[in-house]
């Protein structure tokens, strides 16, 4: 039975209200995505001891995570090891195109991502992760059919869908019909915290929630799967969080 998502619409209204006070608090970070994407609420990331997390201190390649916009919806977070400064112009399954910001941080490293596959919702969950980012290099086929072995990708072993995080999560190779949502992050230079604000490109949510409802209810304790993110999302190694990598 397809269950509802009551807290995404309840979610989308309260954005819609308060998304013209945000883009005028932050008209030079955000206008461009945002157009094509969606603001939601602005949630500071922290550490698990609860204090904030600092760009600067997040290790180059490693694959952190956190969950956002809602409480059981799982990010990559990655600080890549090159400065990724310009906008990357992508487009939705449905065709709507919509700009990526690229990195923020001191370096504009770093970047994010929602953790659930554009193909068929593959993502981390405590048990297993078909889906990470791979700083090593790795062999995959490609969009134009020919065997490709790059670094830096994030890679979904379910049927082959591997993504570029320093595109916008654009799709390298495999079956995924679209980039990878995309987390708008923003960064704040005096004290080095991260926020993240947003969705840019195409979410799975409702799908997702549909899905796998009643395993994310037992994996979150709790029936209020998509209740929003509030005030602070925690960030941890993906590694902490899923005892399993399937490496492909
Ligand atoms: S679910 Fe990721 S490639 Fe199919």
């Amino acid at each position: 039975m397809k269950k509802e998502a009551p807290t995404d619409r309840r979610g989308f209204v309260k954005l819609c209200a308060s998304a013209a006070a945000a883009i005028a608090a932050r008209p030079n970070s955000l206008v461009g995505a945002v157009k094509h994407g969606e603001l939601y609420q602005r949630v500071q990331l922290r550490k698990q001891d609860d204090t904030p997390l600092r760009a600067s201190t997040l290790k180059h390649n490693e694959n952190y995570l956190f969950f956002y916009p809602f409480v059981s919806t799982p990010c990559f977070l990655i600080r890549l090891d090159k400065t990724i400064d310009r906008p990357v112009r992508l487009t939705t399954g449905r065709g709507e195109s919509y700009n990526w910001p690229g990195g923020v941080g001191p370096e504009h490293q770093v970047v994010s991502f929602s953790a659930i596959c554009a193909h068929k919702m593959s993502h981390p969950s405590v048990q297993v992760s078909f889906i990470n980012y791979r700083s090593e290099e790795v062999q995959f086929a490609g969009n134009d059919s020919q065997f490709h072995r790059r670094s830096n990708v994030i890679y979904c072993c379910s049927e082959g869908s591997v993504y570029d995080p320093a595109e916008g999560a654009r799709v390298l190779g495999g079956p995924a019909p679209h980039p990878l949502a995309a987390i708008l992050l923003e960064h704040d230079p005096n004290t080095d915290a991260l926020y993240a604000v947003g969705v840019a490109g195409q979410s799975m949510f409702e799908p997702y929630f549909s899905a796998f409802a009643h395993r994310l209810e037992l994996e979150f304790k709790t029936e209020h799967i998509d209740q929003l993110t509030r005030h602070s999302a925690y960030v941890v190694p993906l590694t902490q969080f899923c005892l399993r990598q399937v490496l492909c």
